[in-house]
């Protein structure tokens, strides 16, 4: 498929787990692809193993002037900006009773304040046509033990899309939810350890949990002119787990 082709994509987290499928995708249906994240080497070995569409960029969500770089990078090079995958994020339990500041900081700071910003600093390159997709989670709509901040700060990223979409009006800039269920990556295993995985993915009705190749494919879905006419949507690609 060539849906994506001439086209420019922005994804931060690329380099690993659904980002990086995410990427591979792009890459296979025609756009040029910058990846960003804050470990060098993990985005060395996904550029490397991406090809001559894609291109690294080192840094954080959290940080507004890392943002600044990244799409003083992506004009450069490309000059506009089609579609932006805000796929960066951080989880980790802590029950209630034992939350701290920092652990809500972190959360947020990653998962809500980096989105806004990565989407706030990406609009002044992009335009009719764009497509911006957020990541959500079934804990959005769920909830998940021990996981308040996490869910909490997934419920907040749905509500933007909401809101943006009114924010976008008139602009022909979409604006939707990818809310991934279990999800075979680096942060689900950090976050849950090998017992927990296997919990996780006998909750959906699928029975198993995804290959973030399958949560790439929705997010080509999203980028792609396919999906026009779809703008604040939340889009669950959980194997059914939030939707019964
Ligand atoms: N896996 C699941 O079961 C699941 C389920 C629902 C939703 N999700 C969501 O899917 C998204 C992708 O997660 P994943 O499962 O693919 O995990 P992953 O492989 O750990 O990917 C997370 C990526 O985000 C990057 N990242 C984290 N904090 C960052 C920051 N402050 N600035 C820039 N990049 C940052 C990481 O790279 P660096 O550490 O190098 O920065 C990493 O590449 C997240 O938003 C997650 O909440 C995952």
């Amino acid at each position: 498929m060539t849906r994506l082709n001439g086209k420019t994509a922005v994804i931060t987290g690329g380099a690993t787990g659904i980002g990086r499928a995410a990427a591979q995708r792009f890459i296979e249906e025609g756009a040029f692809v910058f990846i960003f994240g804050r470990r060098q080497e993990a985005l060395d070995a996904a550029v490397a193993e991406l090809g001559p569409n894609a291109r690294a960029v080192k840094g954080s969500v959290s940080d507004p002037a890392d943002l600044d770089r990244l799409y003083a990078a992506v004009k450069a090079e490309r000059a506009s900006l089609d579609i932006v995958f805000a796929n960066a994020g951080a989880g980790s339990p802590l029950p209630l009773g034992k939350i701290t500041a920092e652990h809500i900081d972190e959360i947020f700071n990653t998962n809500v304040k980096g989105s806004i910003f990565t989407i706030q600093k990406a609009l002044p390159l992009m335009g009719r046509g764009g497509s911006i997709i957020l990541t959500g989670s079934s804990a959005g709509t769920t909830g998940a033990p021990a996981f308040s901040a996490y869910s909490a700060s997934k419920a907040a990223v749905r509500n933007l899309a909401r809101t943006w979409a009114e924010d976008l009006k008139g602009t022909g800039i979409r604006v939707n939810v990818l809310s991934p269920g279990p999800t075979a990556t680096e942060l689900a295993k950090e976050a849950l350890g090998e017992e927990g995985m296997k919990a996780f993915a006998s909750m959906n009705p699928l029975q198993c949990m995804a290959d973030p190749a399958e949560i790439g494919a929705v997010a080509a879905f999203l980028a792609s002119q396919d999906s026009s006419f779809m703008t604040a949507s939340e889009v669950a690609v959980d194997g059914g787990l939030a939707q019964i």
